[in-house]
Parts: structure tokens; sequence; C-alpha cells
């Protein structure tokens, strides 16, 4: 597998193309930011962390019948997966009040949410992410109704699986966000489940262990996704 030349580069991750049209690289870089680009910095080895940490969860997935984009881990910040068209909706869900839904609707911060609460936004930095709903997907063609439903599907087994695999580590998983393509016409988990896109709470403490500590600037950002990923078992 060649790699060969840059397609695209986000905020947190680039993409590679290789000598197969069905298959891409995926490179972790140390950039970390918030706020919709707006704080930016280098974290060191937050690369190596983020992708090993994030192919341990495919794996975790892929072996407990998630559809994942997830091939192979190449190296420290690299990853080989599957050439997606991406989907430009994030679902999020929510077991535990935090962030943008307790700015929004006044909730408590820390509430537990019964059942979970389901989002989608759409993926628009520019928009600063609006939230959206099945209806907007549809008519503005960012996904077909079938498609819509197996990621709200996959996204709630996703919750029961990694829901105990953190509280078996000590952690609560408060909130998550996911993202979905298309390959061969089928439904699969795309972009990366890292301490970036979630928050983990210590089951006991309450601290916050997610990129929370980028956000609000509490400091130890890289030694929280080192312990998150020691206590599931990420070799790192
Ligand atoms: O993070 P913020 O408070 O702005 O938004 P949220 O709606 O409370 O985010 C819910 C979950 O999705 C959190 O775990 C975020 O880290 C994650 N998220 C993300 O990874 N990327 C986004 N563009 C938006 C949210």
């Amino acid at each position: 597998m060649q790699k060969k030349q840059e397609l695209y580069s986000g905020k947190a991750k680039s993409v590679f193309a290789t000598d197969d049209n069905d298959y891409v690289v995926l490179s972790f870089r140390d950039d970390t930011s918030a706020f919709d680009g707006e704080k930016v910095e280098q974290l060191s080895r937050k690369g190596e962390v983020n992708n090993k940490f994030n192919a341990f969860i495919m794996q975790y997935l892929s072996d407990n019948g998630i559809p994942t984009h997830f091939e192979k881990l190449l190296n420290d910040t690299e990853s080989l997966v599957k050439n997606m068209q991406m989907m430009p909706v994030e679902c999020v869900v929510r077991n535990v009040a935090s962030g943008s839904l307790v700015r929004r609707l006044g909730v408590e911060d820390g509430m537990e949410l019964t059942p979970p609460v389901f989002e989608f936004f759409l993926k628009n930095d520019a928009l600063h992410d609006p939230m959206i709903n099945e209806y907007h997907i549809e008519t503005f063609g960012w996904a077909k109704s079938e498609d819509i439903n197996k990621m709200k599907e996959l996204t709630f087994k996703v919750n029961e699986l990694l829901k105990t695999l953190f509280v078996d580590a000590g952690m609560i998983l408060v909130d998550y966000k996911l993202e979905f393509g298309l390959f061969n016409g089928q439904v699969y988990l795309g972009d990366e489940f890292s301490p970036d896109g979630c928050r983990l709470w210590d089951a006991e403490t309450r601290k916050k262990l997610d990129k929370d500590r980028f956000r609000q600037g509490l400091g130890g950002v890289i030694e929280a996704y080192i312990e998150v990923a020691q206590r599931i078992g990420v070799d790192i």
C-alpha cells in the first residue's frame, strides 16, 4: 500500500490517497482546535494518542458488529481506512447533560438523561454546526431516509457498547459525536472516536478526562487522554 497525495486537511487530521482507490490514509496531527477552529494549539503526542485510541475503539466496535471504516494501524500517527463518501452530519448521543445542551436548554450540568438524548448537527464550521433534524437532512439531500435511520440505530448501539467499556474502566461516557459515510452504498462508522469528540468523566471524582480540559484551559490534556487510553487497555 503506497501513500500518495494529500486529498484533504481537516482541523486535526489529514487524508491521503493510496494506490488503491478504495482506501485512504488518515493521518492524526497534534493540532487541537475548539470553538469551530477559533482556538488552535499543538499538543505534543496528541496525534499518536488519538490514532492508537481510535484504532482500539474501532476494532472493539467492529468486533461487536458495528461496520466501521477502520482497516489497520499503519504507524504511530496513521491508520488505513475505507475511502468513503462522508455524510455531512454529526450524530450526538448524550447520557449526561453537559456542553451545548446545558447552554441551549438551561438544564443542570451533570443531570443524568433517561432515556439518552440523540441530536443531529450539520457539519459546517462557518455556520457553527447548527442543530438539524431528519427533515433537514432528507430535504437538503445530506443523507437518504434509510441511511438516516441506520446512523441513528448504529449510534445507539455504539452507546451500549462504549458505556460498558468505559464503566468497567471507572469512567462515565457523558456524550459523544459520531460521523458516518457510505462505502459501496452501505453505511459505515467513519471519522474517529477519541477524547477529542466525547466527554468522559472519572466515575468517582467526576474529573474531566476529555477535550473540555482544552476548551476550558484546565491543563493536563494529553495526560488525561493517556490515562483514559491506559485504563481501557490501549497499548500506549
Ligand atoms: O462541545 P460543545 O459544548 O460545543 O458541543 P456539544 O453539542 O455539547 O458536544 C457534544 C459532544 O460532541 C461532545 O462530546 C463534543 O466533544 C462532541 N462534538 C464534537 O466532537 N465535534 C463537534 N463539532 C461538536 C461536538
